[in-house]
């Protein structure tokens, strides 16, 4: 792209292209100055040299980015429908001092996107979300260009950043391991699984613990941690396939709560003896019947509820103080950003038990960033084992 600014606008009949406001030109000058911005000026040469040379102020090429968002158009009602995301399309203005531009590599689609869709946005804006973002051109001395970070700027292909808040990639990061574990097994959803299991479970050896959604970006991970930790594992999962990759992944038992007679009987028969340590992502049902197998001060962390984000009226249920109580359970919810500061030390533990290949991960790669929605509709509908990321 090339930009021209002139001391007022040409008059010169060829030079027919709409003129527009660039925005970074200082606002004083504004109103006195014409831009024009030209894909290709070869064929105005011509006339701009008939122009007086002092009525040409400045001239330069600029790489102009174009950025494409996906918005949200209403809010959802119930499963999310491609229907309800708009993509859009901006150019982004050049770069100030102190600024950078990144491009997003991975984007993650993540459940907790559909229940802050109704809490954090309003119709129209970018759908919320966090992506591993590579630096390729930067004004700002602290973030070279090529490094990659971790950022929450929603569903954007291109972004204009000061880098706050960035969590950037350690730079011997594992030349065998995808960048994109960085929304992953060694990212948010490994951080969830590490301290929603070791911090509020507490598992001890040899306990029996429970997970459902297991074959999940985070219940996948829940299980094989609480394996190193030395526990039995038990898993639930949507498919016979996710079941037979739990089983592979050193699940002690999994089954397909889809396709099991009864649930009850399924956990019991998974471990006749109850469960010391539930780890819930699923509520509602599931959770009525799993409380009812847990043991004696089991311990649950309540990590997410996905059967009742689609709920357009809360659903209710039977209710839990009376299991509570006689076993003398301890529930706690959390949100993973609890221990945000301790990130970099989890992190650390998971990247080397995956390199110990202790810890095993899955990503559902969804190609194409305009194939979000989709990627993200079909991670609410059980369509990934592992992480579901999408690649740009
Ligand atoms: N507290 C936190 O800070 C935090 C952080 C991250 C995630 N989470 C929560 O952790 C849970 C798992 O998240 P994730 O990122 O690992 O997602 P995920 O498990 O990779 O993907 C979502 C899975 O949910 C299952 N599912 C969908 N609808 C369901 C239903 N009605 N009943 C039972 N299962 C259903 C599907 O698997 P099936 O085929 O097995 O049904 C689907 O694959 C979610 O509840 C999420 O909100 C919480």
């Amino acid at each position: 792209m090339h930009v021209f600014v002139f001391k007022q606008a040409p008059v010169h009949k060829r030079l027919r292209l709409c003129p527009c406001r660039n925005p970074a030109l200082p606002p004083s000058l504004a109103p006195k100055r014409m831009i024009l911005l030209l894909e290709s000026p070869q064929y105005l040469l011509p006339a701009l040299q008939n122009l007086k040379y002092d009525s040409i102020v400045r001239y330069s090429t600029i790489k102009m980015v174009k950025s494409k968002s996906w918005t949200m158009v209403k809010h959802f009602e119930g499963l999310p429908k491609l229907e309800d995301f708009k993509l859009e399309e901006k150019e982004l203005p050049p770069l100030k001092d102190g600024e950078l531009l990144l491009e997003s590599v991975f984007l993650s689609v993540d459940p907790y996107m559909r229940p802050y869709s109704k809490r954090m946005m309003k119709p129209g804006d970018v759908m919320i979300g966090s992506q591993v973002a590579r630096v390729v051109e930067s004004k700002n001395p602290a973030f070279e260009v090529g490094t990659y970070h971790v950022t929450n700027v929603g569903w954007t292909t291109h972004f204009i950043s000061d880098g706050a808040g960035f969590q950037s990639l350690p730079k011997e990061w594992p030349e065998n391991l995808p960048r994109s574990l960085a929304v992953g097994a060694a990212g948010m959803p490994g951080y969830t699984a590490y301290f929603g299991l070791l911090e509020i479970c507490n598992p001890k050896e040899g306990e029996v613990v429970l997970v459902n959604c297991a074959a999940g970006a985070v219940g996948s991970l829940v299980g094989q941690i609480a394996k190193i930790k030395g526990c039995k594992v038990v898993g639930s999962a949507g498919s016979d396939d996710k079941v037979t990759y739990l089983k592979e992944i050193g699940f002690d038992e999994a089954f397909n709560y889809k396709t099991v007679n009864s649930l009850e009987e399924a956990l019991k028969n998974a471990s006749p003896e109850g469960y010391d340590c539930y780890f819930e992502n699923v509520g509602g049902n599931y959770a009525d019947v799993a409380l009812q197998q847990m043991k004696q001060f089991g311990r649950i962390s309540v990590c997410g509820a996905i059967s009742l984000y689609n709920d357009s009226v809360p659903a209710t249920g039977p209710y839990i103080q009376t299991y509570m109580l006689f076993k003398q359970l301890r529930m706690e919810g959390f949100l993973v950003t609890r221990w945000m500061q301790r990130y970099p030390e989890a992190q650390k533990h998971l990247l080397k038990w995956i390199a110990e290949g202790k810890l095993k991960y899955h990503e559902h790669v969804t190609n194409g960033f305009e194939n979000m929605p989709a990627g993200f509709i079909g991670m609410l509908t059980g369509e990934n084992i592992g992480k579901a990321v999408i690649k740009v």
